[in-house]
C-alpha cells in the first residue's frame, strides 16, 4: 500500500483530488469555511446526520466542487491519536465492502503530528486483508493513500514513522496468521533472513547442532517431540557506533502450541499457531527498522519450534538443564514458551545489552487479568518500565505494569532440580515473570506478556502486529534519548 503526504488546503484538495473516497476528519470545535467540503460537513452537523464524536460516520456523494467519487464524513472527537483511529476503524466495512483503492483524507482542523500518524496506521489496520493461502484471494482493494495537509513540515517525521510501522505491523500480522504448516521454524527463519536484504541487516540462523553446542537444553526440551526441526534466529540492525549497546528483543516463536504431553483440549487449539506472536514483532520491528534507520544498535533474538506430543516429547517430571547451567523440573509441558525464552534470554547477555525487551503470548492468566486491551508489562528497571509504558501509550498500543515480588516465586520450587517450570494456578502471568527473571543477566529487562494482545479470536480472528507499534516508538525515543545524551556530554 502506498501512502503519501501532499500539501493540500481543503478549497483546492477538494475540487483537484480524483479518488474513490474523500475522507474528511471533523473534530469538536470544527468552524465551517465557505468552500464546498466544510460547507457539507457543517450541514451534516447541523442536520443532526453527523456528530463529533470519534465512530460517527456519514456516507454521502460528492457534492458539486468535489472531485471524489464519494465523501465520507467522520467525527473525530477531540481530533487526538485516539479518537481519529476510533474514526478511521469506524470506515473500516465501507474500505473493504465497496472496494475502494484510493482514498484522500483531510482534515477540517489542522492535525496534531499525532492524529496524522495514527490516520495512517489506522487506514492500514481497517483495510488489512489475509491471503497467503486462500486459492482465489480476495485481496485488499486499498492501494493509495493520499493524507493532505495544509503545512506537512511539521507533521512530516510522524507521517514517516507510521509508515514503517505499518510495513512492520503488516509483516508481523501476515506471519503470524500464517497457518503453523506454511509458518515452520525453517520459514520463520527465511523471513528473517529475506530482512537482511535491507542493508544494516544482518542475520544468523542456527540450527539444532548449534543449539545444541550453546547447551540450550531448555528450548531443546520443548523441540524434541516435533519432526520440525527448530531454529534459533539471531538478527543484527546495525544503526549507531558498533561498539554502542545494544537493546536485545527476544520474541518467543512456538510456531505451534498443543501444550506437548500436558496436551492442550481440543476446542480452540487452532489459534495457538499465533503462539509465534512475540517472535512475529520481533521480525516486524526489525522490518520497520529497515525503513526508519535510526541511530541505535538493536539484536533480534528467536528461539522458534513447535510444541507436540510424540515418544520422543518431554515428559512431565523430566529435569532438563539450561544454557545457564540452572536445572528445571518441566512438571507441564505446556508452559514451554519460557523454557524456550529463558535460553534466549540467557544468551542475550553475551551482547553486554542496554536493556533487553522480551516478547511473549506467555500466559493464558495474562488474557484473564487484561484482556485484549493492554499487554502485561514487568520490569526489573524503572527507567525500562517507564519508557515502555510511554512509547505503548504514544503508539496506542498499551502496557500495563505488573509486580515481580519474590513471594510470587514461592511456587516454583521444585524438589528434584532448581526450579520447577511451573506454579500454582493463582497469578499465572507473574509467575512465570519470575521463572523468567531467574534467567535474566545484570541487565535492565522487561518482560511483555501478549497473550491477549497479539491476536484476535471470534468474528475478527487474527493477528493485530501487537506490540510492533510499541517497540518501534520505544526505540525512535531511545535513539534520540541517547543522541541527546552523547551531545550533552
Ligand atoms: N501459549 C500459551 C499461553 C496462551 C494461552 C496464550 C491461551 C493465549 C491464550 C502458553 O504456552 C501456555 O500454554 N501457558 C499455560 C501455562 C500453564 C501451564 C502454567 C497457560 O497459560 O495455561
Ligand atoms: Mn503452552
Ligand atoms: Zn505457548
Amino acid at each position: 500500500m502506498d501512502f503519501e503526504l501532499k500539501t493540500l488546503a481543503l478549497a483546492a484538495a477538494a475540487s483537484s483530488q480524483r479518488c474513490d473516497l474523500l475522507v474528511l476528519l471533523v473534530a469538536e470545535g470544527f468552524a465551517p469555511g465557505p468552500e464546498a467540503l466544510s460547507s457539507l460537513a457543517a450541514l451534516a452537523l447541523k442536520q443532526g446526520d453527523l456528530q463529533t464524536r470519534a465512530g460517527s460516520l456519514l456516507q454521502c456523494y460528492a457534492p458539486p466542487g468535489v472531485a471524489a467519487r464519494r465523501v465520507a464524513l467522520l467525527g473525530a472527537g477531540d481530533g487526538g491519536a485516539a479518537a481519529v483511529r476510533k474514526a478511521v476503524l469506524a470506515l473500516a466495512p465501507v474500505l473493504k465492502v465497496r472496494g475502494i483503492k484510493q482514498v484522500v483524507t483531510l482534515f477540517a482542523q489542522a492535525p496534531q503530528p499525532e492524529a496524522v500518524g495514527a490516520a495512517v496506521r489506522s487506514l492500514a489496520e481497517a483495510s488489512y486483508v489475509y491471503t497467503s493461502t486462500k486459492s482465489k484471494p480476495e485481496a485488499r482493494t486499498l492501494a493509495r493513500v493520499v493524507i493532505g495537509v495544509p503545512a506537512p513540515a511539521p507533521v512530516r517525521g510522524a507521517f514517516d514513522t507510521a509508515v514503517a510501522v505499518v510495513a512492520g505491523v503488516e509483516f508481523a500480522r501476515e506471519w503470524a496468521n500464517r497457518p503453523a504448516n506454511h509458518a515452520t521454524p525453517t520459514l520463520l527463519g527465511e523471513a528473517a533472513r529475506s530482512l537482511a536484504k535491507h542493508k544494516p541487516i544482518q542475520c544468523k540462523l542456527h540450527g539444532p547442532a548449534q543449539v545444541a553446542k550453546l547447551g540450550m537444553g531448555a528450548f531443546m526440551a520443548v523441540a524434541q517431540g516435533s519432526s520440525e526441526p527448530l531454529r534459533f534466529i539471531e538478527l543484527h540492525y546495525q544503526g549507531a557506533a558498533k561498539g554502542q549497546a545494544p537493546v536485545v528483543l527476544v520474541g518467543k516463536g512456538i510456531t505451534f502450541d498443543s501444550g506437548g504431553i500436558s496436551i492442550k483440549p481440543a476446542a480452540g487449539m487452532d489459534e495457538m499457531k499465533f503462539d509465534m506472536g512475540g517472535a512475529a514483532s520481533v521480525l516486524g520491528t526489525f522490518r520497520a527498522l529497515a525503513q526508519l534507520k535510526p541511530r541505535i544498535n538493536v539484536v533480534g533474538l528467536i528461539p522458534a519450534c513447535e510444541n507436540l506430543p510424540d515418544g520422543k516429547a518431554v515428559k512431565p517430571g523430566d529435569v532438563v538443564t539450561s544454557m545457564s547451567g540452572q536445572t528445571i523440573e518441566i512438571l507441564n509441558t505446556d508452559a514451554e514458551g519460557r523454557l524456550a525464552l529463558c535460553d534466549a534470554l540467557a544468551y542475550a547477555a553475551r551482547f553486554k545489552p542496554a536493556a533487553v525487551v522480551d516478547m511473549a503470548t506467555l500466559t493464558g492468566a495474562c488474557v484473564v487479568a487484561l484482556g485484549g486491551v493492554r499487554s502485561g508489562l514487568f520490569a526489573n528497571d524503572e527507567a525500562l518500565a517507564a519508557q515502555l509504558q510511554a512509547a505503548g501509550e504514544q503508539a496506542l498500543d498499551p502496557c500495563w505494569r505488573m509486580p515481580l515480588d519474590d513471594d510470587y516465586a514461592e511456587g516454583l520450587k521444585s524438589h528434584f532440580a532448581d526450579v520447577a517450570n511451573v506454579a500454582g494456578r493463582d497469578a499465572g502471568a507473574v509467575t512465570a515473570a519470575k521463572f523468567l527473571q531467574r534467567f535474566v543477566g545484570s541487565y535492565p529487562w522487561a518482560h511483555l506478556d501478549i497473550a491477549g494482545t497479539a491476536w484476535k479470536s471470534g468474528a475478527a480472528k487474527g493477528a493485530t502486529g501487537r506490540p510492533v507499534g510499541l517497540l518501534v516508538q520505544y526505540l525512535l525515543a531511545a535513539a534520540s534519548a541517547r543522541r541527546g545524551a552523547a551531545r550533552g556530554k
